[in-house]
């Protein structure tokens, strides 16, 4: 099938080259020209694990094309997938004119029966306002739009799109059913399982996912706070809550606060729904509050055990992006804690394998370095904020000879406590004292 897909962002180049991998005929489009020449170039503006080669691979497959011509390029498809970014307002609520100005252009020119795809993460209802503002567009002409989630991760992205738990086919009439089945064949054929849905439930899905899952993260924040207050471990209290097969033992591990470009923006569009929608979402709207709350009082604590000195204090950070596997520092976790650190007086000195050049921007005053030994010379207190496996595997004993201090907070829980306590270290883990 010959497929659009607007927008080279993340999600927009991730799907593209996924579907043209099922063997379809892909363009992706940007109205971004250097975006689109880097793209044309054979490079990709963005680090994801096997992206690159997949791109490559079926670029030279005649599969994958990139253009910053909309017009053409859903002129010609059987379906347009808009990939564009869905920012938050300052309400919270999220901003559809990218994906209203993306379908406003291309209205008059995709064919009668082609089929408008949302893959953007959307409120319930869009879908149906987009059907009724592209047929005004086209002079009452009315055209399918569907909706289809995706629910990849950053980092292993690939993976979760070939393998994915599930496929949600969201559409309101039979052509859009009928394509997404056609595009989605391949992987049906693989077993996935497939569900349709109408596209406001599909819309619904996607966040109330997000919204669970960001729930579970902050419910073991909370308990690794208790486990810290009461003495307990919250390693043990993951095993063992985790292996009741209802609750599952993924998305347990406690951290310094979810961030990415998704759990914190869904989860305010999806507590900004609530209220718009009369049914106010509680347990979300506080969950956000904690969330944020969590990084500020882990800054606090990294300034009190430093505490204070004659000489300025010197922390470094170790793990800058929001997560492993990702270049991305969207609400990491880093952008709150760093700038209190500072605020206090403390001078940071920053190490991260992929994202230093993104986080550079929004940390004025940051000493960045390529090399984390480098990064942690001379400093009072070392803090592992990402889970890198370059930090699970830090060499202990030449951390310990570059450090003025032996302060190590972990706040991932990657590191082995015994071993960071052989080499001298104050250890200051998440949700245990070891
Ligand atoms: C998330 C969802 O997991 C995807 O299913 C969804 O498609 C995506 O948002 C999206 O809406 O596009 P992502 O933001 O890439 O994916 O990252 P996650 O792996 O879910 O991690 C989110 C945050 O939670 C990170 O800050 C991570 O460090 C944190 N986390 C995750 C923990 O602190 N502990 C865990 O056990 C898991």
């Amino acid at each position: 099938m010959k497929l659009a897909v607007v927008g080279a962002g993340y999600v927009g180049l991730t799907t593209s080259a996924c579907l043209a991998e099922l063997g379809h005929s892909v363009t992706c489009v940007d109205s971004d020209a250097s975006r689109i020449a880097i793209l044309q170039g054979g490079g990709v503006p963005i680090y994801e694990e096997g992206l690159h080669e997949l791109m490559q691979k079926n670029r030279a497959a005649g599969r994958l094309t990139f253009s910053a011509d909309l017009r053409p390029a859903a002129g010609h498809a059987d379906a347009i997938f808009l990939a564009v970014g869905t920012p938050s307002r300052p309400d919270g609520d999220i901003d559809l004119s990218h994906i209203e100005t993306a379908a406003r252009q291309l209205a008059r020119d995709i064919r009668h029966d082609a089929v408008l795809i949302i893959k953007s993460t959307v409120v319930a209802g869009t879908a149906r306002n987009l059907g009724r503002l592209v047929a005004r567009e086209r002079g009452g002409d009315a055209v399918s739009v569907a909706s289809n989630p995706e629910f990849l991760r950053e980092g292993t992205a690939i993976a979760d799109f070939m393998t994915a738990d599930r496929i949600v086919a969201g559409a309101d009439d039979d052509l859009g059913a009928d394509r997404l089945r056609r595009i989605y064949a391949p992987l049906r054929a693989r077993d996935i399982p497939y569900l349709e849905m109408s596209t406001a439930d599909a819309e619904m899905v996607k966040y109330a996912a997000n919204a669970f899952l960001a729930l579970k993260l902050g419910f073991i924040n909370n308990v690794a706070d208790l486990c810290e207050s009461t003495g307990g471990d919250i390693r043990n209290v993951v095993s063992g809550i985790g292996l009741d097969r209802r609750i599952g033992p993924s998305f347990l591990s406690p951290g310094p606060g979810y961030g990415g470009s998704c759990f914190p923006k869904d989860t305010r569009a999806f507590a900004a729904l609530g209220k718009r929608a009369g049914a106010r979402q509680w347990l979300v709207e506080r969950l956000i509050e904690d969330n944020e709350a969590r990084k500020r009082k882990l800054a606090q604590r990294i300034i009190d055990d430093m505490g204070k000195g004659g000489r300025p204090r010197r922390v470094a950070v170790l793990g800058l992006a929001f997560k492993s596997g990702t270049d991305d520092v969207r609400e990491s976790a880093a952008l709150t804690i760093i700038p209190l650190l500072q605020a206090s007086g403390a001078i940071v000195h920053a190490h991260d394998p992929r994202a230093s050049r993104a986080a550079a921007e929004f940390l004025p005053g940051v000493r960045f370095s390529d090399d984390c030994y480098h990064a942690c010379g001379d400093v009072d207190a070392a803090v592992v904020l990402t889970e890198w496996d370059e930090y699970r595997h830090l060499d202990l004993r030449r951390l310990a000879s570059v450090m003025r201090g032996r302060l190590l907070f972990d706040f991932r829980n990657i590191l082995d406590p015994a071993e960071v306590s052989r080499h001298g270290f104050r250890y200051r883990p998440i949700g245990h004292s070891t």
